[in-house]
């Protein structure tokens, strides 16, 4: 069986969404390892409590960038993951972790990408006034929030909509969309061949449609 590290930062319910369908069985995966840069990051004590191995590595304890990617890649290689999990992981990556990494490291990022990367993704797709939003998975490159995408969820914007219901409404769609994705790698349905995802699945389950009413795709 194929294992994952999972990268947080904060609370958790990415990671929390893989840990489950691992435990049920829908994700053939075994979770190695949940890494945090934040001691104080929600998510460790939930995976802890879950039987789940966890580390830190603060990243206020190195000088730079470069050092602590080492530090955090030495802690990831302890497990010898096939894939790296980045689930809601605050820090931006140095060429050297992601290139030491590639085609075995993805991310969600709370938008179609490549609309709104970087922060504030709900709250700028209310002032863009886009009709349809939505969550990414991508496998990681050296541009924030770039990548070869993977799987997406899109949602409705509704009239009286703020950022707090909309993210609810995405984040529904990142804990449907992530484990999905990781089991196709772990299927060995979902590899990166030149820089471009080749995906052995149906297409229409590439992609999801949340219309008020009704859903598509993603089984
Ligand atoms: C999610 O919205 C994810 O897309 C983004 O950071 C957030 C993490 O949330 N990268 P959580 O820690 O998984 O609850």
């Amino acid at each position: 069986m194929k294992s994952i590290v999972i990268l947080i930062s904060g609370r958790g319910s990415n990671m929390v969404s893989l840990i489950n369908a691992a435990a049920d069985g829908s994700l053939p995966v075994r979770v190695a390892a949940v890494l945090s840069n934040r001691p104080d990051a929600k998510g460790l004590q939930i995976a802890a409590a879950a039987g789940v191995v966890t580390r830190v590595v603060d990243h206020t304890l190195y000088s730079n960038r470069e050092s602590f990617d080492a530090a955090m890649a030495g802690a990831i290689d302890a497990f010898s993951p096939d894939l790296v999990v980045l689930a809601g992981f605050m820090r931006i990556l140095s060429d050297g972790f992601v290139t030491r990494y590639a085609g075995r490291l993805i991310n969600i990022h709370p938008s179609l990408l490549p609309s709104f990367p970087g922060l504030h993704t709900h709250q700028r797709a209310l002032d863009e006034g886009v009709r349809i939003h939505g969550c990414t998975v991508h496998f990681v490159t050296p541009a924030l929030d770039h990548g070869p995408i993977v799987v997406q969820a899109a949602v409705p914007v509704i009239d009286g909509d703020d950022a707090t219901t909309l993210a609810a409404r995405v984040l529904a769609q990142e804990h449907r969309i992530y484990p999905l994705a990781v089991r196709w790698f772990a299927e060995g349905r979902l590899r990166l061949v030149d820089g471009r995802v080749v995906l052995d699945v149906p297409q229409e389950r590439a992609f999801c449609l949340i219309a008020p009413q009704a859903s598509g795709g993603c089984q």
